[in-house]
């Protein structure tokens, strides 16, 4: 897709994949940029005029349908906003394993629903959702993330059916280690939010349906397409 003066929505865009993602729509010539945040006093400031910030928790139904209502057509929904709890499956709280839940899957899906129709009515666009290599296989330190993850993939393929013939093309993001806070505990080597962002651009401009933004995702995703079991045992190792 052609970027240059296209209207984009990033949701969770105050810090980490989200604020870089603004910054490269920005370098990339998008039209008008709406920096979806939970907190207001949280956006940081992008010194772009093209830059709106929008109150967004995606937990919210109220929140959703105001900005669904105050934005009125968009032409592209970056589906960033998530959060990771760090649950193992046979020790993870119902609280813990309903909060990634909420976000990555219900919140995003909520999302989704909220503003195909203004893509629509933009005459179609994209919807990309920032999904995770552990939506393909999991990981025990993540495993209610993980299954939120593999919920939003499913989410997405469902909705690419669905909204095909109303021109809306729905992009799944399957990063690797990406340094930001949610990565903050992770002892290995991460990619830059600005790179990992740089990439999905990328993506977006030559049409890929499935980005795989960083050198390890690129890796985990050669796994997958060949032995899908071979992933999960390796994962199943770390
Ligand atoms: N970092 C990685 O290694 C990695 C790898 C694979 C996938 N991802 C995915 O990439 C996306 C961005 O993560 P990140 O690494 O940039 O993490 P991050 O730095 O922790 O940022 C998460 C963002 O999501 C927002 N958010 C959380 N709950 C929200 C809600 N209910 N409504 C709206 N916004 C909400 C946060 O807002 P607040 O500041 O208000 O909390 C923040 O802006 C997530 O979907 C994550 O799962 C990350």
């Amino acid at each position: 897709m052609d970027i240059q003066g296209k209207t984009v929505l990033v949701t969770g865009a105050n810090r980490g994949i989200g604020a870089a993602l603004v910054r490269a729509f920005l370098k990339h010539g998008a039209g008008k940029i709406y920096a979806g945040v939970r907190d207001l006093s949280a956006m940081p400031d992008f010194n772009d005029g093209r830059v709106s910030v929008v109150q967004l928790d995606i937990t919210k139904p109220d929140d959703v349908s105001a900005a669904a209502q105050k934005l009125g057509e968009i032409d592209v929904l970056v589906n960033n906003a998530g959060v990771m709890t760090g649950s193992d499956i046979l020790s993870a709280t119902s609280a813990q394993l309903a909060a990634d839940m909420d976000v990555n899957y219900y919140g995003t899906v909520r999302v989704v629903q909220a503003f195909a129709p203004l893509i629509e009515k933009s005459g179609g666009g994209v919807i990309a959702n920032v999904i995770s290599v552990l939506g393909l296989a999991p990981m025990s330190y993540a495993a209610g993330y993980s299954i939120s993850k593999a919920a939003l993939l499913s989410a997405t393929q469902a909705a690419r059916a669905s909204l095909k013939s109303k021109k809306i093309k729905v992009v799944g993001i399957f990063p690797g280690p990406i340094d930001t806070q949610m990565a903050s505990r992770l002892p290995i080597e991460k990619t830059s939010p600005d790179v990992a962002a740089e990439e999905i651009l990328k993506g977006l401009i030559e049409d890929q349906e499935d980005i795989y933004p960083d050198p390890v995702s690129k890796q985990v995703s050669g796994i997958w397409s060949s032995n899908p079991k071979g992933l999960e045992h390796h994962f199943a190792t770390m």
